[in-house]
Formats: structure tokens, C-alpha cells, sequence
């Protein structure tokens, strides 16, 4: 028996070719698992009116891990006519399955390291090594939303002395999304991100909100982050607000290491940390929860790409790599990165994105061949 069961999600357009050229590396080092494969992705929209079918999610229930490809996801409208003629008007709506996984699965942090490797010409700066905690399962994902505005919601809003000025807006002209922060989410992503801090000598854990404005939700994701950093003197905890941390990750994005955010912010934030090293083609994730965890490129399924097998592997190995750390396969996450490390740095195979003409399988290859070479 394999010693890791695999839940593997290619999904749709380059997931595909992505999760083939990250294949090559995970076999290189030896990595002993069962694949399991799982349906996801836009395909399954369309045909069954589910792009996170059930038989997925209870097969994510039977694995160690997953790693995951890219989905394509659309706007409303487009999404009801995408669908097969006769699942149409039955009420079906789309929701992300990787947020949706995120959410059954409890998949509470969202982890996304971003450093600049040695010789990528893309870096921005060299020597930026950041790590973004976002919470994942609840803020504006949480999936709260109402439109048409009306019923008890709208006399609970119109308690609201804020509101007073929405009174009398007609109920179909109004959306509301609601922004729900709880203590207990707050606590565990903030903990979570200064237990990594801690462990991989980061000095400082900075805190990403909006508390001037966003008094109630902010507020309490603060208070309760500062509460955490007790509990951790050897690490500094900063706080900055979103809109100024967008502007400093720019002018000086060495100074940071750990931070921590709610939801969207950790969004938005974690792409910008992902184009100073390099954009998309560099950025993995992991989403963690207490059970299971999925790993994933962030980039998502660029249709016009797909089938050329010409999009940058780098960010799913990446993402295969701390699969491995997940499982306390630490050597082997070691060896992939010191073989991405050198494969940069070397600079004799790129993608179309690092100004190459190398293909997907190429560098995955190439990384897969270094695995087997590199000191570690
Ligand atoms: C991400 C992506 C997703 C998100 C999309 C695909 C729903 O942007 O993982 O960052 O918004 O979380
Ligand atoms: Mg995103």
C-alpha cells in the first residue's frame, strides 16, 4: 500500500498540463502515493449543474491531501448559459468549488509563500520572502449575500441609523454582502500565521486591515490578533491598514515577512506579494484545515493557454512542494525547492513568461531532472 492517498484535481484548461508537469517532479523524488482521482471543474457545471460534484467531496473525505489544477469561473449570467439546456431555470447557482471547498472542508488558512528566487528575471526585487496567511473560510466569502433587499433583512438594516440613507432604495436596485468576522476565525488564522513565524525564524507577523473604517469587523480581527502576539513574545506584531500595505509592499517589501489577513484582503493582497516575485507563474498556495488540506497553483484555468502546454509549472510544483511539507515529507519538499532554486538560477530553461521559449513539460522536466542532482 502507497503510504499517501492523493486527491488529484487537475480541473479544467492549464490545470491540466500544470498538474502533468508537477506529476514528473513529485515522482522524481520518490514521493509513494496513491492518486486518486476526483471531478472538478467547469465540465461538471455544465453537465450535471455541480462544478464540486458529491462524489468529490466525499472522496476528498478518504484522502491525505489534494492537489488541485485551476477552475474556470464566470459572472452570473454566463454561468446560466453555460449550462446544459435541460438543467436550465431550475435555480441552479454556480459558486467557486475551491471556495466551496474551502468551506466544507473547513480549509482555514490559506497560506502563500512568496519569495524571489535567485535569477528569475521577473523578480521585482531580490530578496522579498513574504508569507501570507489569509483566512479562508469566512469575511466577503462567506457567501452571505442578498439581492433583492427586501423582507426581514431589509427591516433589520433599516434598524440601522447608517442606513437611513438606503431607505428608500427599491429592493432590486440594492445587493448586500455581508462581511462576517468571528473571534474564534480571527484567532486561529493570527495563531496559525505567528506559529509559522516562529518556526521559520520570521521576526515580525504583520497584521493587514482596516479598522478606521471597518470599526466592528476590523476592529475585532485586530483586538483579537493582539491578543495572539501575547503569546509569542520573541515575535513583533505590526499592523498596518490594507490601503498603505499595498503601498509599502511596493516601495520596500523586503522589510516584511509573515502577514495576516481576513479574506479578501489576503486576496488581493497575496497577488500583489505574487507579481513582486514573479507573478502567477510562481505563486502556490495551500489551503489547510484540520483534516485535510488542498494545494493549488493560484493562477486559475487562462483558456486562451490551455492545451499549449506553454504556462509556467513553476507555481503548481510550488504547490506540490508543500503537499510534501504538509505530509512531513520535508526532504523531499527540501530537494524540489533547492531543484527550483538551481533551475532559476541556472536560467537555461524558461517559460513564456520569463521571456523563454520552454514549454510546461520542460520545465517540469528540467526540475525533475535537478531533483535528482541538487545538494541539499
Ligand atoms: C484565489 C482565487 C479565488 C479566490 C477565486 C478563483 C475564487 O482568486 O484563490 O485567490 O478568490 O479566492
Ligand atoms: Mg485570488
Amino acid at each position: 500500500m502507497a503510504k499517501h492517498k492523493i486527491g488529484w484535481m487537475p480541473g479544467d484548461g492549464v490545470g491540466i498540463e500544470v498538474m502533468e508537469a508537477a506529476k514528473l517532479v513529485l515522482d522524481a523524488v520518490g514521493f509513494d502515493a496513491e492518486y486518486v482521482p476526483l471531478d472538478i471543474g467547469w465540465e461538471y457545471w455544465r453537465t450535471e449543474g455541480d462544478a464540486l460534484p458529491q462524489r468529490t467531496v466525499d472522496g476528498l473525505q478518504q484522502v491525505d491531501a489534494a492537489l488541485f489544477g485551476a477552475i474556470t469561473s464566470m459572472p452570473k449570467e454566463e454561468c446560466q448559459a453555460a449550462l446544459a439546456p435541460e438543467l436550465r431555470r431550475k435555480g441552479l447557482t454556480y459558486r467557486s468549488p475551491i471556495v466551496r471547498m474551502r468551506q466544507v472542508f473547513d480549509l482555514y488558512t490559506n497560506l502563500r509563500p512568496c519569495k524571489a528566487y535567485a535569477g528569475n528575471p521577473l523578480n521585482f526585487q531580490d530578496g522579498i520572502d513574504m508569507v501570507v496567511f489569509r483566512e479562508n473560510t469566512e469575511g466577503l466569502y462567506a457567501g452571505v449575500e442578498y439581492h433583492p433587499v427586501e423582507g426581514v433583512i431589509r427591516d433589520a438594516l433599516n434598524q440601522h441609523p447608517n442606513f437611513a440613507r438606503f431607505a428608500d432604495v427599491p429592493p432590486d436596485e440594492m445587493a448586500i454582502t455581508t462581511r462576517i468576522i468571528t473571534r474564534s476565525g480571527a484567532e486561529r488564522i493570527v495563531r496559525a500565521a505567528f506559529e509559522y513565524a516562529k518556526k521559520h525564524g520570521y521576526p515580525t507577523v504583520t497584521i493587514v486591515e482596516k479598522p478606521n473604517v471597518l470599526r466592528e469587523t476590523s476592529g475585532l480581527f485586530l483586538r483579537t490578533a493582539r491578543e495572539v502576539a501575547r503569546e509569542f513574545p520573541g515575535i513583533e506584531m505590526w499592523d498596518t491598514n490594507i490601503d498603505a500595505m499595498v503601498m509599502w509592499l511596493v516601495k520596500n517589501p523586503q522589510n516584511y515577512g509573515v502577514i495576516a489577513t481576513s479574506n479578501l484582503f489576503g486576496d488581493v493582497v497575496s497577488d500583489l506579494c505574487a507579481q513582486l516575485v514573479g507573478g502567477l507563474g510562481f505563486a502556490a498556495a495551500g489551503n489547510i484545515g484540520e483534516k485535510v488540506a488542498v494545494f493549488e497553483p493560484t493562477h486559475g484555468s487562462a483558456p486562451k493557454y490551455a492545451g499549449q502546454n506553454k504556462v509556467n509549472p513553476i507555481a503548481c510544483i510550488l504547490a506540490a512542494k508543500m503537499m510534501l511539507d504538509y505530509l512531513g515529507e520535508e526532504d523531499m519538499a527540501v530537494r524540489i525547492d533547492a531543484a527550483v532554486t538551481s533551475v532559476i538560477a541556472e536560467g537555461k530553461v524558461r517559460t513564456y513568461d520569463m521571456k523563454g521559449t520552454d514549454s510546461t513539460l520542460e520545465m517540469g522536466a528540467a526540475v525533475a531532472e535537478a531533483c535528482g542532482h541538487v545538494a541539499v
